[in-house]
């Protein structure tokens, strides 16, 4: 087994976007901006946000966090999306989910420019994404898809199996892996709560893609010997044993899934520093103009 190793992998990626970044700032004048809008006060959302905003200036990009009470009302946030982008100096723009029930997603989604959406959940970007053309990829398929590059697995004509459908990450995932392009060209089934035979279908899976949400749910009883394995999961549980306070737990039982396959991702030092490389790209690529024009 070896290991798909993030931390290695987002580490080499990183320093490449800042050289690209130092360049593009002295180009503009200025640097790369990301703006993201956090919504309440939810434990998980807070730490990524931060975490993204750290990234970036990392690598040399201006980020800007509104944060604001869980109560702002729909028409509030949709006005401050409308600010942002008109504004030429904001290069991507990401509002961070899940929002409170009272504030439609899918407004807040198509409210959002989609030559700033570095989220990639604008139908336009998700049209454009379906049919190959340039576009913004969200995050974290976009990481995978950067991780699966880095170490050149060839995936052409394989069984891809993604569980889980959700908008973030199984969705667009499950497009990415079908379309003709590399890495790309995977025979691919999504699985999601209504799946029969789920453990039949995931034994298929020359490359699997456990994005659920749910705590070692993929078992190495459902996993191909030599299979590649990635997994999405983040599940937050609080912990004595951390200094801060939680401990993640994947979509996949590491230590058994990890003895029968060929690759995997560990959580963390996987994905989820692979996503940040996603966002990172996106935002840059958003303030080079080179998916969009200016
Ligand atoms: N919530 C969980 N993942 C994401 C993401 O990639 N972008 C946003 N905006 N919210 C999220």
């Amino acid at each position: 087994m070896k290991l798909l190793d993030g931390k290695v992998v987002s580490a080499k990626l990183k320093e490449d976007i800042k050289k690209e970044a130092a360049e593009l700032t002295i180009k503009l004048g200025r640097k790369p901006h990301l703006v993201a809008i956090l919504v309440g006060n939810d434990g998980g959302s807070e730490t990524y946000v931060a975490s993204k905003m750290r990234n970036c200036q990392e690598v040399g990009f201006e980020s800007t966090n509104f944060h604001y009470e869980s109560t702002i009302s729909e028409e509030a946030l949709l006005n401050k999306i409308q600010e942002i982008n008109q504004d030429d100096q904001i290069d991507g723009l990401i509002v961070q989910l899940p929002l409170p029930k009272h504030i439609d997603p899918e407004k807040v989604t198509e409210a959002i420019d989609y030559r700033k959406d570095v989220d990639g959940f604008h139908p336009i970007n998700l049209g454009r994404m379906q049919r190959n053309l340039p576009c913004f990829i969200p995050a974290t398929p976009y990481g995978i898809l950067l991780m699966l590059d880095h170490y050149q697995l060839d995936l052409a004509g394989k069984k891809a199996v993604v569980v889980g459908r959700s908008n973030i990450v199984g969705s667009p995932m499950s497009i990415l892996l079908g379309r003709n392009s590399n890495p790309g060209n995977c025979t691919v089934t999504l699985t999601h709560s209504k799946t029969q035979n789920l453990k039949e279908e995931v034994l298929q899976g020359d490359i699997v893609i456990a994005a659920i949400g749910r705590k070692n749910f993929v078992t190495a009883d459902m996993v191909k010997e030599g299979a590649i394995v990635v997994d999405v999961g983040i599940n937050r549980e609080t912990s004595t044993e951390t200094k801060s306070g939680f401990k993640l737990f994947g979509d996949v039982d590491f230590e058994e899934v990890s003895k029968k396959v060929s690759y995997i991702t560990p959580v963390p030092g996987g994905v989820g520093l692979m996503t940040i490389i996603g966002l990172l790209k996106n935002t840059l690529e958003a303030a080079k103009g080179s998916i969009y024009q200016k």
